[in-house]
């Protein structure tokens, strides 16, 4: 199935840092044309021993500026007709409790993770249908529910699940897919970008947590591409768990968030 991406169009949005940036590495050895969008675009890197006929096209955006968007799109190479893969990637997180946080947070969260991929995967859809295409989507575990901490955070990646799944439905005859990877806590710069309740910058280092590598996770993105109808996919137990306990016993599920995260949302 390695075949599979040889000569292929590939999308990835925030390709400058983390998992966008291991996928970018990991997609390096095939012949292939990567678009590669970050706000830091010039920041964004091929490994030494890339294939001699990997193409790469940097696109700057910044999801949060629409206007951005339309120019990112706009810039899109008019000979390139069809995207076979757009990885969803790029995103912040939120950290603080809900009755803390800014209103802006939630704003500007929903902008980087939800409107603004949104806004590009609807200026970019006549090429992804062109192709065929699929969409895989960098969500998280607190996707399945609404982590306490996490408020704007959990909330744009699940708003995010809804409109990729009304996609998936009615673009199923155009043979448009779309999956939903929830993955777990990851070794990258996340919360170093991210917001606190403030509005102000995080700057922290990831949760003393098992970590998973972005290259294990930028794996999994790219074997979720590969398959035939992949909806929602997750990583490890977190995810796993998570997904089944909301429907099973969500009573339970809350009590274990509560005891499980108590320290990080006091
Ligand atoms: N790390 C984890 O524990 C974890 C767990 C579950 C899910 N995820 C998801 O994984 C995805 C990738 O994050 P990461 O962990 O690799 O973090 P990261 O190292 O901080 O990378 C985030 C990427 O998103 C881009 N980005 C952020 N804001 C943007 C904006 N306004 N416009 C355009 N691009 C923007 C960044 O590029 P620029 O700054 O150059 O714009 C960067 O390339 C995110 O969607 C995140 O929610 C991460």
């Amino acid at each position: 199935m390695k075949e599979f991406w040889n000569n292929k169009v590939v999308v990835i949005t925030g390709a400058s840092s983390g998992i966008g940036a291991a996928l970018l590495t990991e997609l390096s050895g095939y012949p292939l044309t990567i678009i590669a969008m970050a706000r830091r675009a010039d920041e964004i890197l091929l490994p030494a021993r890339s294939h001699s006929h990997l193409k790469l096209i940097r696109i700057a955006i910044d999801l949060q500026d629409p206007s951005s968007i339309d120019d990112a799109v706009s810039l899109f190479p008019k000979e390139i007709l069809g995207i076979d893969v757009f990885f969803n990637n790029a995103g912040i997180t939120a950290h603080g409790r809900f009755e803390d946080l800014h209103m802006d947070v939630f704003r500007k969260t929903f902008a980087t993770n939800f409107f603004g991929p949104v806004q590009l995967i609807q200026g970019l859809l006549d090429r992804i249908k062109f192709a065929k295409g699929r969409v895989v989507t960098t969500s998280t575990v607190s996707a399945l529910y609404g982590v306490p901490g996490r408020a704007a955070y959990s909330a744009s990646k699940s708003a995010m699940h809804a409109a990729m799944e009304s996609m998936r439905i009615e673009l199923m005859e155009e043979g448009v897919r779309s999956a939903l990877v929830c993955v777990p806590y990851t070794k990258t710069a996340l919360r170093k970008s991210g917001l606190g309740a403030d509005g102000k910058i995080l700057d922290e280092e990831q949760a003393n947590r098992k970590l998973k590598t972005p290259e294990e996770v930028a794996r999994l993105l790219m074997k979720t591409a590969l398959e035939e109808q992949p909806r929602l996919v997750t990583m490890d137990m977190s995810g796993f768990f998570l997904k089944w306990m909301r429907n099973l016993s969500p009573s339970l599920l809350e009590k274990i968030l509560f005891k499980k995260l108590y320290r990080d949302f006091h």
